[in-house]
């Protein structure tokens, strides 16, 4: 049975005090969420907070740290960047890889996407690969050709032992932080495409294996809809995330 996962992405927001209010509240609140061996929480804070996050977690068998990005890099003279080796020495198990964000503002191509998927899997972090196609993609009605391209110039060139340990997470650029979501048709019809492409490039039960996330808009009263898809194995949250009783709720509307 595939993993179900709840994503916070916090992107470039909370302050520190802020950023451990958040936290605390999501550790006050463990006891309340239906989390199981099958279902668990990530955090994706800013990298100022994710060696508190993976300390303070550490004693929750069902929470995690994510970074937002890796470099594609391991070491050296790169200022400013921050290593797949240097995150994973932190306790932190996650990294979000190829946001439409960093592809759009930080012109995160696939070339260096997939060397940063190679070296947060040297360093045993499981990358979140982000894909998802731009408003003029979907009128045109390109929008499946665009993911599969994306799929194919980038984790299509993984090995089937790779791949495993990745979660794919489909964000439409169009329902980023737009507040209008994918209908429960569309993502489901876009995750069950994503799958069939995953066991026409490898096989089957890697197919049926891998976590596929939606998010876009993902919020306290559209989750349940999302969650009752079958390939809509959990949500990357921006903006809810934020909000601890929001994400609480969108926490407890996957079954676990
Ligand atoms: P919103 O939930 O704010 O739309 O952001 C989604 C996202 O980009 C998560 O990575």
């Amino acid at each position: 049975m595939r993993k179900k996962i709840i994503a916070g992405n916090w992107k470039m927001n909370a302050v520190k005090e802020e950023a451990i209010a958040l936290l605390n509240g999501i550790v006050e609140q463990y006891n309340t969420y239906n989390l199981s061996p099958n279902k668990s929480v990530i955090i994706a804070a800013p990298f100022p907070y994710i060696d508190y996050c993976a300390t303070q977690f550490s004693n929750f068998q069902f929470l995690h740290a994510a970074a937002q990005n890796c470099s594609e890099y391991e070491q050296g003279a790169y200022t400013g960047e921050v290593s797949a080796k240097i995150i994973a020495s932190l306790g932190v198990q996650y990294v979000i890889i190829g946001h439409s964000e960093r592809r759009q503002y930080f012109n995160e191509n696939d070339f260096v996407l997939l060397a940063k998927i190679k070296q947060a899997q040297l360093q045993n972090l499981v990358p979140i690969f982000c894909c998802g196609e731009p408003i003029e993609v979907r009128e045109n009605e390109e929008h499946f050709s665009f993911i599969k391209q994306q799929l194919s110039h980038c984790i299509f060139h993984l090995t089937p032992q790779e791949i495993k340990n990745c979660i794919i997470a489909y964000e439409p650029i169009w329902a980023i932080g737009t507040g209008k979501t994918a209908t429960q048709e569309q993502a489901q019809e876009m995750h069950a495409f994503i799958r069939k492409e995953i066991e026409n490039k490898f096989d089957k039960p890697i197919a049926d294996s891998i976590s596929i996330l939606y998010g876009g808009s993902v919020n306290a009263v559209n989750a349940a809809d999302l969650f009752v898809s079958n390939d809509i194995d959990g949500a990357l949250v921006g903006g809810a995330s934020l909000k601890i009783n929001d994400f609480s709720t969108i926490i407890n509307a996957m079954p676990s």
